[in-house]
């Protein structure tokens, strides 16, 4: 077949899944980070890992790595969270290298150029010799940054993506007042690298049609039968009641939000979980999971967590080798795309809708 007709639009009860080349094909990773990843919201760090002056995240949206900085430029309360190009207007060298806390300034270890919080460069050193050198003339380019929920995302081409709150709209409804993610302290992050391209991770991710074959543990947990999929403009959502027992997640609702085109917000009982899935190139890319928990340091709450953190590494080992597994079939040259189960995988259709829409408008 040829581009437009794999591009052009399917109705869910007859769709088919994309092609294998826009999961193979090396041209991909440019054009997902100029027509996808530059022009979307993107999950970036949570406002408990911002709460002073000069504290600081790192991130990599596919390709460029950023910094969100909290700045220190208000007379009162918290500055301004802003978010850069995490690259040096030097010689190109990383502003920061990990994640830090009251940061004064932004440092270079190259060379030593220094930024303030707002991004401007202060000094740069043994550089007077330099003609018409200004250092104030220096910026590190900015991104858009929003926060919502807590949860603070930026993008790069503000002017060529969705509005934020067109990208957002309906989620605050659903979680309701009781499950705001902004009260959710940070506990650490897992990073798994996986060898598939970045939308088989979010395939997979969108449909729970495997979840009685590949993940025998969180089937017993989920009513599978109840397991409900919603889709929206910019985001996706499942749900199923959950029946886990008092040490791990006790019982209740299991949410699980896709959100255009690389975050995922995973929301049980007493936790949050966000994963973003950071493409490393066409058959590579690394899931980044960060844990959130409501504050609780008794005993029992410290127990559900390592529980939770077994258990979820359990169901993430299981993902990412079918996720590898899938990868090899799509780049063995055998593969036709098959028919989408219109009652399982509407979450995955819109989806590659999605991708069929951008696509049509930039790839000749
Ligand atoms: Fe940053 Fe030289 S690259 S100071």
């Amino acid at each position: 077949m040829d581009t437009a007709t794999d591009l052009a639009p399917q109705p869910l009860n007859h769709a088919t899944a994309l092609p294998a080349r826009f999961y193979t094909d090396p041209r991909m990773v440019a054009r997902d980070r100029a027509a996808i990843f530059d022009r979307s919201w993107q999950l970036l760090a949570h406002v408990c890992q911002l709460q002073a002056a000069g504290d600081h995240v790192i991130a990599d949206f596919a390709g460029l790595p950023v910094i969100a900085v909290r700045g220190a430029d208000e007379d009162k309360g918290p500055g301004t969270i802003r978010v850069f190009h995490n690259v040096c207007r030097h010689r190109a060298g990383p502003i920061a290298s990990c994640d830090g806390l009251a940061a004064k300034s932004l440092r270079c270890r190259y060379h030593g150029w220094t930024y303030g919080l707002d991004g401007v460069l202060k000094s740069a050193p043994e550089m007077g010799a330099a003609p018409d050198f200004d250092v104030a003339d220096v910026h590190l380019p900015q991104l858009a940054v929003r926060v919502w929920q807590g949860l603070v995302f930026a993008c790069v081409d503000e002017a060529n993506a969705p509005p934020f709150e067109a990208f957002v709209e309906g989620i605050d409804a659903r979680l309701g007042a009781t499950r705001g993610l902004e009260r959710y302290a940070h506990h650490h992050r897992v990073g798994y690298d996986v060898a598939c391209n970045w939308k088989v991770y979010v395939d997979n991710y969108l449909e729970g049609y495997h979840v009685p074959h590949i993940h025998p543990g969180l089937n017993k947990l989920l009513d599978y039968r109840s397991y409900v999929t919603e889709t929206a403009t910019w985001h996706s959502h499942q749900f199923s009641p959950l029946e886990s027992g008092d040490t791990l997640y006790g019982d209740g609702d299991a949410l699980y939000y896709w959100m255009w085109p690389n975050t995922m917000l995973n929301i049980l009982p007493g936790r949050l979980q966000t994963n973003r899935v950071v493409p490393l190139g066409v058959d590579r890319c690394r899931v980044e999971f960060d844990f959130y928990y409501t504050p609780d340091e008794s005993g029992e709450a410290r127990a559900r967590r390592e529980a939770d953190l077994a258990f979820s590494d359990e169901v993430q080992l299981e993902d990412l080798t079918i996720c590898e597994d899938v990868q090899r079939g799509l780049a063995s040259g055998s593969y036709q795309p098959g028919r989408l189960n219109p009652l399982r995988e509407n979450a995955v259709h819109h989806f590659h809708e999605l991708l069929r829409s951008i696509y049509r408008q930039t790839i000749p």
